[in-house]
């Protein structure tokens, strides 16, 4: 066989693996590939058609998920750090959390050139493997899970979990854990900016609802940055993982618009119509609306 014919995987009739010389040895492994484990991770890459598009694709979009998957170990790790007074170690992680967002965001450029004629191939190869109204991008519950962590409490994309149980009720129980943002009131709280206690010990798992109260205490640190010098750098942290959590949901949009347009997603519903309002949910809430007070 020739180097550039590698090994293919046939089931369904299509070619299962990227074109690269398919799995190696598993017995035969060097320090670099035993550590990365990239031995594993370049037989991950399993293409359903045979568009030239659906590699990008779908490399894009398993680097997207490690990255939800990072950001979630980040943010866990913030929030242990505020628990235990480590305010300065908690911004620190923070500011490398939204390091990973900007990354995240760069990854839509690699598919900035998709049309609907490069993206209907796939989803047809996607479709005639999983059925056609089987599959939804709201089955990553790594993004689910990082949703909730930075606030979101919307359960739509929960019913799309049904098979598989096991991670449906892991996400049912984050749901009613506490969100990055009630650490940070936690800690303000305890920096001595004191939040009434009705909305520190809140039922998780609704949506929480902004009150003066906590506008009142970022204004008073926006107010006076020098004096609040470690509370501000938080607060401008949070406000930079909040806009680039947006930006991503803003670039996925248009990426569906120019790839997919406003045909029905997984409920049926015009996906654009779908989407759209998500843009709305800015997470940390007074942190925003503080700033028209400030003066
Ligand atoms: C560029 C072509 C893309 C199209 C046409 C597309 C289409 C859609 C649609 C229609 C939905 C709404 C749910 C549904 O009806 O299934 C959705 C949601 C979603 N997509 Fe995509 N998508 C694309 C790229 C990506 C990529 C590369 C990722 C990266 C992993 C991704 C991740 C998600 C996630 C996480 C959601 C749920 C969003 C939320 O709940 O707010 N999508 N997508």
């Amino acid at each position: 066989m020739s180097s550039l014919q590698p090994p293919q995987d046939t089931r369904n009739g299509k070619r299962m693996l990227l074109n690269h010389p398919g799995p190696g040895d598993p017995d035969e492994q060097t320090p670099y590939s035993s550590y990365l484990c990239s031995e594993v991770l370049h037989t991950l890459q399993r293409p359903l058609s045979d568009s030239p598009a659906e590699p990008a694709f779908m490399v894009n979009a398993q680097v997207m998920e490690l990255y939800f998957g990072l950001i979630v170990h980040e943010v866990r790790t913030a929030q242990g750090e505020l628990r235990s007074e480590q305010l300065g170690q908690a911004t620190a992680t923070l500011r490398r959390t939204a390091a990973h967002f900007r990354a995240l965001n760069g990854n839509w450029l690699s598919l900035s050139w998709m049309t609907p004629v490069d993206f209907g191939p796939i989803q047809r190869g996607i479709a005639e493997v999983h059925g056609r109204r089987q599959f939804s991008a709201l089955q990553s519950w790594m993004f689910r899970w990082m949703a909730f962590l930075l606030g979101s409490r919307s359960t739509d994309g929960l019913a799309s979990l049904e098979g598989t149980p096991t991670r449906l009720r892991e996400l049912r129980e984050i749901l009613g854990q506490p969100t990055l943002y009630d650490d940070v009131l936690g800690l303000l709280t305890r920096s001595g900016h004191p939040i009434s206690a009705d909305r520190l010990q809140r039922d998780f798992a609704a949506p929480y609802v902004p009150h003066p109260e906590v506008g009142e205490v970022w204004r008073t640190v926006y107010q006076a940055p020098e004096e609040h010098g470690e509370l501000f750098a938080l607060g401008e942290t949070l406000a930079d993982i909040a806009e680039e959590l947006t930006t991503w949901k803003y670039r996925h949009l248009m990426s569906v618009r120019r790839t997919f347009g406003n045909r029905d997603g997984y409920f049926g519903e015009p996906t654009v119509a779908w989407l759209s309002p998500t843009l709305d949910e800015i997470p940390f809430p007074e942190l925003w609306t503080a700033r028209a007070a400030v003066e």
